[in-house]
């Protein structure tokens, strides 16, 4: 197996335009980020669309979304809850912040929707803060899955439900992104680091077409075994 190039240089000299897009995609920024936004939300339409529905929201409840780049799932999340719940979206982009918070100004004004600019790995000053949390296209970037996991678990509420949206190894291999650091797990490895914190994980493989290539769901449930 090819060893990933590296995602970018400290100086952001990019040596292709696939290696720019790899950087985009990891981490939006500048005047691409507005190019990858509306490509974000395209391309993984349809798993963001079954995440939000697997989180199976009631309204007024409180929720997240991290790492959600473009902002399709935030205003599905919106919608479910409703004025009475609240949806928290985290990012470690400002340009994704700074978007949403123009896409969404009077939900952030009212409260209904906070934005911050934070790291799925730093949750621990959220304790029981949500009762569902999505994260969906993230896990190639996080280097550190088990305290990307223990983190969410914390925010948690007990009875609280994660859902990880994740590419199939052997289809993201294919993409010639994935030649720049993207850390292509396989599911089982995944499933295995969120039972190890402590969550009861359920499966479910999703189809996305056009191209017919499969995407995961883990849901994964805090509620005591
Ligand atoms: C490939 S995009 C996926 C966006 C969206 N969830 C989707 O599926 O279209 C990855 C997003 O995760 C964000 N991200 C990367 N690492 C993160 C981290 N450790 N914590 C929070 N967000 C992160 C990036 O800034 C980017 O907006």
């Amino acid at each position: 197996m090819p060893t990933p190039l590296p995602l970018g240089t400290n100086d952001l000299v990019f040596t292709n335009p696939v290696q720019y897009l790899a950087h985009q995609l990891a981490h939006p920024w500048g005047v691409g980020a507005h190019l990858v936004a509306p490509l974000l939300n395209w391309r993984n339409g349809s798993l963001i669309r079954a995440a939000a529905e697997t989180l199976e929201l009631r309204p007024g409840q409180t929720v997240a979304d991290i790492g959600f780049g473009g902002g399709l799932g935030l205003g599905l999340l919106i919608d479910e809850v409703g004025p009475d719940g609240q949806v928290h979206g985290f990012d470690s982009s400002q340009a994704m912040v700074d978007r949403a918070a123009r896409r969404w100004r009077p939900q952030v004004a009212s409260g209904q929707l906070r934005l911050q600019l934070r790291s799925i790995v730093d949750l621990a000053g959220m304790p029981d803060a949500f009762d569902a949390v999505m994260t969906v296209n993230t896990v190639y970037y996080i280097e550190d899955l088990a305290a990307a996991f223990t983190s969410t678990r914390s925010a948690l509420k007990p009875n609280g439900r994660l859902v990880v949206g994740v590419g199939d190894p052997g289809y993201m291999k294919r993409l010639p992104v994935s030649r720049y650091g993207l850390r292509l797990r396989s599911i089982d490895s995944i499933e295995n680091e969120l039972c190890t914190n402590g969550y009861r994980v359920t499966h479910v493989r999703v189809g996305e077409p056009p191209t017919g290539d499969s995407f995961h769901l883990l849901v994964a449930s805090t509620e005591p075994g």
